[in-house]
Formats: C-alpha cells, structure tokens, sequence
C-alpha cells in the first residue's frame, strides 16, 4: 500500500513541554528531522539532547517572529513535509465580564494569528511542491461552548473556521490538512492535575498515527476524548 511516510521533516509549536514535547519524541522515534520551538530555551535543550532534534526560541506573541521561525525551519530542514500548530494556552477560566483586552490580545496572537501565519506560510511552501501536511490542534471547546473559556473558545474557533478554509485551498493541491480537537489532557496547560484525563503522549501518538496513514487518505477531523469527557 502506497502511503505518505516518504515525508520525513516536521515543524512543531509548543514543543518546550506536553503535547508538542511528546509529539516532537514521537516523530523522532519515527525517524522525522524536527524543528522545534517554544520560549522555554532549558526545556527545548532537554529535548534536542534527549531526540536530535533541532530546537529554537521564538515568542509567538510577535508576528514577525513567527515569519522568521518558518524561515528558519525551512533552511534547517531543507524542505518542510509536515507543520504542526500546537502552541497555545489559555491564560484562566473566567466569565466574559471579567476579562481583559490583554489576554483577549495575547490569546489572539499565540492561538489564532501565529497557527495562521505559519499555515500561510507553509502554504507558500508547500503549493510549489504540491505536496505536505498540515495539522492544526485546536480543542473540543469548538465544538461545545462551555462558559468561563470565553477567549480561548473564540480563538479555537477561530482557527476552526481557518483550518476548513484552508482544508479547501491546500487539499486540491496535494496538501492534507487535518483539524485535531482533543478533550481534556493531564498536562500544564491547567495549574491542577488531572489525572482523569488523557496523558500528553496519548494524544501525540493520535496527532502522529495521522502521518502513517495511506496516501490517498486524508482525516478531515479528528475528535477524542478521555473516558470521563462524553463530549
Ligand atoms: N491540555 C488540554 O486539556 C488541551 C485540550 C485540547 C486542546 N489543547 C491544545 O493543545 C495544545 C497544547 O497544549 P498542552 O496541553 O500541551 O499545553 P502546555 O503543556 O501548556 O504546552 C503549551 C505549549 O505552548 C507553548 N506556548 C505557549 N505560549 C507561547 C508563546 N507565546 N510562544 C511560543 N510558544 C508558546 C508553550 O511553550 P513555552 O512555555 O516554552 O513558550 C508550551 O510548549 C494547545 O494548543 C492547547 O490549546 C489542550
């Protein structure tokens, strides 16, 4: 069966802890070159010593860096098969009334335009070459409103709506996307443990079991939960 594992370099955010650290071991596991980012430089250290990965620093609060950070990728990669948009947070659970402009403004950047940027600039990439993969994790939140996550909701939605658009524009050109919406995972996204909820390696081997699948196969959607969630 002809599949498309002959796509061997990937990009991914968040990578300094959770979903993207697992996700970045996986991928190395399954023998991918990687470039990884996130802020925490001693973390992303860890990583590379630990996978060989290639790691940099990039606050993707800023635009521009986020540009420069899919340059980077490229010249460390050679080409770029494979981008994951995994950063993201959500900075507390409050109602909508007591919110502010700053985190409206600093979830917008990391959990809507950067994850934007980057498929705008895979985009460039990739048509030429007709070909790669893009896997924007976004979250149940947008699929099932829950009071008190007003921002980060609205964000995932955000990129929801994106990653369909984009879905249309890239697959006519041999490009798969995939929109990936976990339920609850244990990891720091959230100050409490959750021990009740999906491990982080869990979910990295879903996001991971998409790049083995056969060529002429593309997952649209990809939901799933943890036990205790039914939706
Ligand atoms: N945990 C859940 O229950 C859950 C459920 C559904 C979806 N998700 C989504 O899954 C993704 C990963 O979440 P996680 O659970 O693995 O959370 P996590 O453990 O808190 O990891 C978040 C990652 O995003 C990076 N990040 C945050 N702000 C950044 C910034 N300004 N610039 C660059 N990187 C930044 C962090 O790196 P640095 O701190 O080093 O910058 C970290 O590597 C997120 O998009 C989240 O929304 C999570």
């Amino acid at each position: 069966m002809q599949t498309n594992q002959s796509s061997k370099t990937a990009l991914v955010t968040g990578a300094s802890r959770g979903i993207g650290k697992a996700t970045v071991k996986r991928l190395c596991d399954m023998g991918y070159k990687v470039f990884a980012t996130g802020r925490d430089a001693n973390s992303l250290a860890q990583l590379q010593d630990e996978t060989q990965c290639t790691v940099a620093v990039y606050d993707l609060q800023e635009a521009d860096a986020v540009v420069a950070l899919f340059k980077q990728a490229e010249q460390v990669l050679g080409h770029v098969d494979v981008v994951i948009n995994n950063a993201g947070f959500n900075s507390r659970k409050s109602p909508l009334v007591e919110t502010t402009l700053q985190e409206f403004d600093a979830q917008y950047a990391v959990n809507l335009r950067a994850p934007y940027l980057l498929c705008r600039e895979a985009l460039k990439h990739m048509l030429p070459r007709k070909q790669g993969y893009i896997i924007n994790v976004i979250s149940t939140v947008a699929k099932r409103i829950n009071e008190t996550m007003g921002i980060y909701t609205a964000m995932k939605s955000g990129l929801d709506g994106l990653n369909g658009v984009l879905m249309k524009e890239a697959q006519p050109n041999g490009i798969k996307v995939t929109a990936v919406y976990p339920g609850g995972v244990n990891t720091a996204f959230r100050a409490q443990a959750r021990p009740q909820y999906m491990q982080a390696e869990s979910v990295a081997y879903m996001i991971t079991q998409l790049l083995t699948n056969p060529a002429d196969v593309v997952v649209h959607e990809l939901t799933f939960r943890p036990m205790v969630e039914l939706e």
